[in-house]
């Protein structure tokens, strides 16, 4: 019984151990971000530009963005577009840059009750940053091509 009990407690380890490594990847180089006037992010984090072909992958991606799962977007190859949240069509002629950069990295600055995802949400202390290693859902080069990718729909 004793042992049944370490099994399933080593399998439980080696579980969460698994779902760290592959989170961790994602965040390899976390970066600490200004949230400015609680609005925006104006400043890239990672000095990057953006890549817009991997930014609409990563949006579609069910595991990454999946941002369909809420969303309409001009995606027309996807079949299964969201309504939870707004029609992403125009985004970029309603926000800046740095304000679609915080909706991707922390939406709960904006609208503390959203159920929109935190996608690089690290609080932003750098005293912090071991702690929250291996917590972001994205890397911080994919919030960059996304938010690329974003700025395209006009
Ligand atoms: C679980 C549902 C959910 C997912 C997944 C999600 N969102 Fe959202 N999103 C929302 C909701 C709901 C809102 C409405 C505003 C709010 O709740 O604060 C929103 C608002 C937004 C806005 C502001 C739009 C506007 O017109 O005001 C942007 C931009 C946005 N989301 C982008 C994204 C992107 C890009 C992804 C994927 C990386 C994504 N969202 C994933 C639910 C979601």
């Amino acid at each position: 019984m004793a042992l049944r009990a370490l099994a399933i407690a080593a399998i439980g380890v080696a579980m969460s151990l698994a779902v760290g490594m592959d989170s961790a990847k994602a965040s390899d180089k976390l970066v600490a971000y200004k949230v400015v006037d609680e609005t925006s992010i104006p400043t890239s984090l990672t000095g990057k530009a953006g890549d817009v072909k991997k930014g609409r992958k990563l949006a579609i991606h069910r595991k990454k963005g999946n941002c369909l799962a809420c969303h309409k977007m001009p995606i027309p190859e996807q079949q299964f577009h969201g309504t939870i949240g707004p029609d992403l069509a125009g985004v970029a002629s309603r926000y800046s840059e740095g304000e679609l950069r915080l909706r991707l990295v922390d939406p709960k600055v904006v609208n503390e009750d959203t159920i929109m995802p935190s996608f690089y949400r690290n609080a932003g202390y750098t005293a912090v940053l071991k702690k929250f290693k291996g917590k972001t859902v994205v890397g911080a080069q994919d919030v960059e091509d996304m938010v690329a990718y974003l700025m395209t729909l006009k």
